[in-house]
């Protein structure tokens, strides 16, 4: 068979992660072509990956009958004009996260799909291929935990007013479309609304409490949920905390608890003497993915995300995870900026 033939689309601190992952499968997969607006970064990730073409158009990429699957790895607000013009060229996409910045350009992107159904589209969401996330939600779906109670995600980090200031698209509401929230938190707001079902309604709240020197949208953000199945639960994130990078994720149930922090378990309690130790022993055995590219948080999920695109492409099926679930994380991110703004409770439209 062919190798898939791939055009990365922006090239700046995440595209060398999408490289270094499709470079693990030269008999499956060739990088054709290397895409900036500016042409210096272009050339600097195609000497690095040997990519024999650059360009500063996407349109010549998207035109080149040497590309079959694009990485979008650009800023938010360019997803959109960039995936629907990929879909209508007949190209299959990966997109970066977050899918999109505004509802508008989420609706274009996932009625684009639907006109190429026989083309994938993934939303990157590396954290849910990664296997302790497997795992955990495995045990939640097993119904070990009993009746759903509450759940909650927390993830405090860094970004510096220089972060702010390097890139003009980073924390401005046009091409960001927020700052914490959609940006650094999406990854375990999408694990907490996917590990629980989904999520109905949001009533959120946020504040620009120590980058207002910098940037225009937010550092802090909380939001009370409601999932689909009736529970209750939390989300709250900041951007301006020097505990670096500590994410946490909270499941309760009437049979049973589980807290991790980075990944770990903090707790793991359970009724039933013979599913704690069951459970216990899941987490004990369980070896987390070897292959990382990029910064240490971005964990390892990126490999096994590309790898998951690329067998859906030759195998013709949907991958792992589709537009839509990445959009509906966009639709709970977005509706938390809106509830915010109207002090109203904003409920999540099927899509
Ligand atoms: N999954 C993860 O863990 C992870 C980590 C970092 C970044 N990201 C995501 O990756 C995307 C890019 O982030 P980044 O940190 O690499 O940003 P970046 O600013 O470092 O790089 C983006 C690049 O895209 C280029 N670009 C913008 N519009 C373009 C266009 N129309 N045509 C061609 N090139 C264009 C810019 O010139 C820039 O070089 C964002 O969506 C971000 O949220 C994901």
């Amino acid at each position: 068979m062919q190798p898939i033939r791939i055009g990365i689309i922006g090239c700046g601190v995440i595209a060398p992660t999408h490289a270094a992952c499709y470079r693990q499968h030269p008999a499956q997969a060739q990088l054709t072509w290397a895409c900036d607006l500016d042409p210096a970064r272009a050339g600097a990730l195609a000497e690095k990956f040997e990519i024999p073409q650059t360009t500063t158009d996407y349109r010549q990429l998207l035109a080149a009958a040497d590309v079959d699957l694009v990485s979008i790895c650009t800023d938010h607000a360019s997803h959109a004009p960039i995936a629907c013009a990929a879909l209508d060229a007949g190209k299959h996409v990966l997109c970066e996260k977050a899918l999109a910045h505004q509802t508008e350009g989420l609706d274009a992107m996932l009625q684009a799909a639907e006109r190429h159904p026989g083309q994938v589209f993934a939303g990157v969401f590396q954290h849910r291929h990664e296997p302790v996330n497997q795992m955990l939600r495995d045990i939640i779906q097993s119904g070990a935990l009993g009746t759903m109670l509450t759940a909650a995600m927390q993830i405090r980090c860094w970004r510096s007013p220089a972060y702010y200031r390097g890139d003009a698209w980073r924390g401005t509401w046009a091409q960001e479309g927020g700052a914490v929230l959609i940006n650094q938190a999406i990854h375990y707001v999408d694990l907490l609304q996917w590990l629980m079902g989904g999520v109905r309604t949001v009533s959120g709240t946020y504040a620009n409490r120590a980058h207002q020197d910098c940037m225009e949208t937010e550092d802090a953000v909380t939001a009370a949920l409601t999932f689909a199945s009736g529970a209750v639960g939390t989300l709250e994130a900041t951007c301006a905390s020097h505990l670096s990078w500590e994410p946490t994720l909270h499941f309760h149930g009437t049979e049973g608890s589980i807290e991790l922090r980075n990944n770990h378990p903090v707790k793991l309690l359970f009724r039933d003497a013979a599913v704690q130790a069951g459970v216990q022993a899941r987490f004990e055995t369980h070896t987390e993915e070897a292959t990382r590219f990029g910064k240490a948080y971005y964990g390892a999920g990126h490999a096994a995300q590309i790898t998951d695109v690329l067998r859906a492409i030759a195998e013709g099926r949907a991958p792992f995870v589709t537009a839509r679930a990445a959009g509906a994380t966009v639709d709970l991110v977005l509706g938390v900026y809106e509830s915010h703004r109207t002090g109203r409770a904003v409920t999540l439209a099927a899509r």
